[in-house]
């Protein structure tokens, strides 16, 4: 049973059900289960008006890099909240903008030298689709009027994001009459991470995505403005992981058709998959590059989507041109989250923060190796401090039926012993702050392993 509130929560409680709309949440789910209330944060750990202590073990949404109240990111906000809080970015610059991308320029690919800011995740991809289809026409390719993505993609939840995403939970069917036109490419996962791997015919399966790869730009690689895909882990689309090949093959058809290359690295960038970004795994570097989530440590909201020179270039002329990208936002380039942004990034320059990561990675396998041994549990993979399984009925070996609501039903088991875990569908994960020491995660796959007894 979890522990009772203090009873000035019932009053806010109420507050909340009058007056309040959740993401991501059918709210009629609230009149018997409200939210949960979380009254601080320290370190891994979020802390719950009820007095427990739970650790997040989806690091607030994937944001929180280097645990809750980090002292050197709450004196940066304090500082330059002092200093300067906000100013437009339209005709002025600040420090800490500059800061920023003096910092985190040199940890991206080289061929990226030109930092665009927005708010979020889904505006980082909005500004990338934009530039790319703007870039286009003003490099005289009139006809590239879609995108290219990979089936099962969540790319945010604004209208272009949405368009280039492909996830039914996410609303993709209802709000298609108002999407951008997209070709979807599937890709096979890659079964090599799999803690427990069948590689038998894998050779011969990854050629054959190769060669779908050439044959959908055979196809669509005229009609694309840009391709879009989150390297190697499509994290909302279930965690899943696939083959760092094809983003090679991705990044070579788009070469050979004038495609242009988004790289999404909102969920997978700073140190999530084991590297800075994920896609230096593969060795490949995009054209666009979509960043936020990690970039200020998981503190406040803030996004880049960074560019080529050469896609820059298409945009330079004099006013009376028309060629400038005429798209921002009230907040663009905050200089608080950005004066945080650089402090997260000092802490990789500063500490072992990759190489703890590195530790956390070992401890996830470890973790998910003990998982894969219950009967509930197939395919249990990692990629770095990711940890992911797919939950069966221990019974049957069949998936959960909808309706029983199985995911949510373990978050909430799982908050009253002290793990903060939401599933995706029946994807189960672990994707926690770089900085959680490794033995939480031996804890929490045991508690994981207690609930799927239950
Ligand atoms: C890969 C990816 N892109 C974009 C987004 C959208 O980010 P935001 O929720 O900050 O708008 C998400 C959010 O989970 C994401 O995982």
């Amino acid at each position: 049973m979890p522990t009772p509130l203090p009873p000035d929560w019932n009053d806010r409680l109420a507050l909340d059900r009058a007056h309040l709309w959740h993401p991501f949440t059918q709210m009629q789910v609230h009149e018997a289960d409200p939210p949960v209330p979380v009254v601080g944060g320290e370190g891994c750990d979020l802390l719950l008006a009820n007095g427990e202590r739970v650790l997040d073990g989806i690091s607030s949404w994937w944001t929180c890099l280097h645990g809750h109240g980090h002292p050197r990111l709450v004196s940066a906000m304090e500082r330059q909240a002092a200093r300067l809080d906000h100013a437009m970015f339209a005709g002025f610059t600040h420090e800490p903008a500059l800061e920023l991308v003096a910092r985190l320029r040199p940890k991206l690919p080289p061929n990226l030298t030109r930092a665009f800011f927005s708010d979020d995740g889904s505006t980082a991809v909005e500004v990338a689709l934009k530039m790319a289809f703007q870039a286009q026409l003003q490099r005289g390719q009139k006809g590239r009027d879609r995108f290219g993505a990979l089936r099962g993609g969540y790319h945010g939840d604004t209208l272009g994001a949405v368009g280039v995403g492909e996830l039914e939970n996410f609303m993709t069917g209802l709000f298609r009459p108002l999407l951008l036109a997209c070709e979807r490419l599937e890709v096979p996962e890659d079964p090599r991470r799999e803690l427990h791997a069948d590689l038998t015919g894998w050779p011969e399966r990854l050629e054959a995505a190769r060669q779908s790869i050439r044959t959908f730009f055979a196809d669509h690689g005229e009609r694309l403005a840009a391709f879009i895909a989150e390297p190697l882990i499509q994290c909302a689309g279930g965690m899943r992981m696939w083959p760092p090949e094809l983003l090679q093959e991705l990044r070579a058809q788009c070469d050979a058709h004038g495609v242009y290359l988004i790289l999404d690295e909102v969920a997978t960038g700073f140190g999530r998959t084991g590297t800075f970004l994920a896609c230096e795994q593969a060795g490949v570097a995009p054209d666009l590059l979509c960043l936020s989530k990690g970039l200020t440590g998981g503190t406040l909201p803030l996004s880049l989507t960074w560019a080529t020179e050469a896609i820059y270039e298409q945009f330079w002329g004099p006013p009376a041109s028309g060629r400038a990208f005429l798209h921002g936002h009230s907040y663009t380039a905050n200089a608080t989250a950005c004066a945080v942004a650089c402090a997260s990034l000092a802490l990789f320059d500063d500490e072992p923060v990759l190489a703890n990561a590195a530790t956390l990675s070992a401890a996830m396998r470890e973790a998910f190796t003990v998982l894969a041994a219950h009967p509930a549990v197939r395919q249990a993979r990692a990629l770095g401090t990711i940890g992911a399984c797919r939950l069966v009925d221990s019974t049957t070996g069949e998936a959960h039926p909808a309706d029983a609501r199985f995911g949510w039903r373990l978050h909430r088991r799982a908050l009253d012993q002290g793990l903060l875990v939401r599933p995706i569908g029946d994807c189960l994960y672990l994707l926690p702050p770089l900085s959680t020491p490794p033995g939480r995660i031996a804890e929490a796959a045991a508690t994981l392993l207690l609930l799927l007894d239950e």
